[in-house]
C-alpha cells in the first residue's frame, strides 16, 4: 500500500504537465524556425531563381505581414545543415560556425517598390560556405544568419 503513494501524485503531475507540452509542441523551436526560413531541400523546383524566389518565400512564410527584404535558402540535407554547428563546421565567434563546405543556396532579396505583400523578388544562387548561429548544438535563427560568407 505504502508504494501506491506516490502514484496520484505521479499522475497529477503528468495530468498538469502533458497539455503543457503539448501546447509547447505547436509552438515552433527557434531550430524549426531556422528550417522553415532557410532549409529547403531537395530544393523546389522552379523556371529560375526568380520565380523560385517569388513562390517559396510566400510557401515559408515571410512575407505575411511584410516582405522580408533578404532570405537565404540553402539546399542540403536537414542533417548536413545541422551538422554545421558540430563536425561539418568550425566555431568562429561565440556561437557562429562557418561550414566546411561550400552549399548550394539560393539568395532572395526583395526587389524594390512594396514592403507588404505582394512582395516582388529578386534571386540569385550561389555556392557558398554558410555562417549558422548554433544553440544546443542546433542551428538556430537569429535574426542574421545564415550568413554567405565570402
Ligand atoms: C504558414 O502559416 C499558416 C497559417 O498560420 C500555417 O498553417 C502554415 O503551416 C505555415 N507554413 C509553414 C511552412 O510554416
Amino acid at each position: 500500500m505504502a508504494l501506491k503513494g506516490p502514484c496520484p501524485a505521479l499522475l497529477l503531475l503528468l495530468l498538469v504537465l502533458l497539455p503543457a507540452c503539448l501546447a509547447l509542441g505547436q509552438r515552433e523551436t527557434r531550430h524549426e524556425k531556422f528550417h522553415r526560413q532557410h532549409v529547403d531541400f531537395p530544393k523546389t523546383s522552379a523556371p529560375d531563381a526568380r520565380r523560385y524566389c517569388n513562390l517559396l518565400m510566400p510557401r515559408r512564410n515571410l512575407t505575411t505581414d511584410a516582405c522580408k527584404p533578404t532570405n537565404t535558402f540553402i539546399h542540403a540535407g536537414p542533417a548536413e545543415v545541422d551538422d554545421v554547428c558540430h563536425s561539418g563546421g568550425t566555431l568562429r565567434t561565440e556561437n557562429y560556425y562557418d561550414s566546411k563546405v561550400p552549399f548550394e543556396l539560393t539568395i532572395c532579396r526583395l526587389a524594390g517598390g512594396a514592403q507588404r505583400p505582394p512582395c516582388n523578388y529578386r534571386g540569385r544562387t550561389s555556392t557558398q560556405q554558410i555562417r549558422v548561429a548554433c544553440m544546443g548544438g542546433l542551428p538556430v535563427l537569429d535574426g542574421t544568419n545564415p550568413g554567405v560568407l565570402g
